[in-house]
């Protein structure tokens, strides 16, 4: 989805960068995200805070999917491994 239309700037893109450790400003910079009109501003650090890794909440969203998710299952782990 494109967050920043002036720059043509996505969440993917956004994302990505702040998995890699940047924060909104280094990434405003990189990206020109909220450089123009300024209306995808909080959308942009939404996208930021929520991928961000030292983000508390995110890191709780991100277990609980984790545990819930197919892969994880401690029931199916051998006793005999
Ligand atoms: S939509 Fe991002 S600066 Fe205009």
């Amino acid at each position: 989805m494109i967050v920043c239309v002036c720059r043509r700037v996505s969440d993917r893109e956004i994302a990505s960068h702040a998995r890699a450790g940047m924060d909104f400003d280094d990434i405003q910079f990189e990206l020109g995200v909220a450089t123009q009109c300024g209306q995808c501003e909080s959308c942009a650090r939404d996208v930021v805070a929520q991928c961000s890794a030292n983000h508390p909440v995110a890191a709780i969203q991100l277990a609980s999917r984790i545990q819930e998710s197919a892969a994880w299952h401690p029931s199916s782990v051998s006793a005999s491994a």
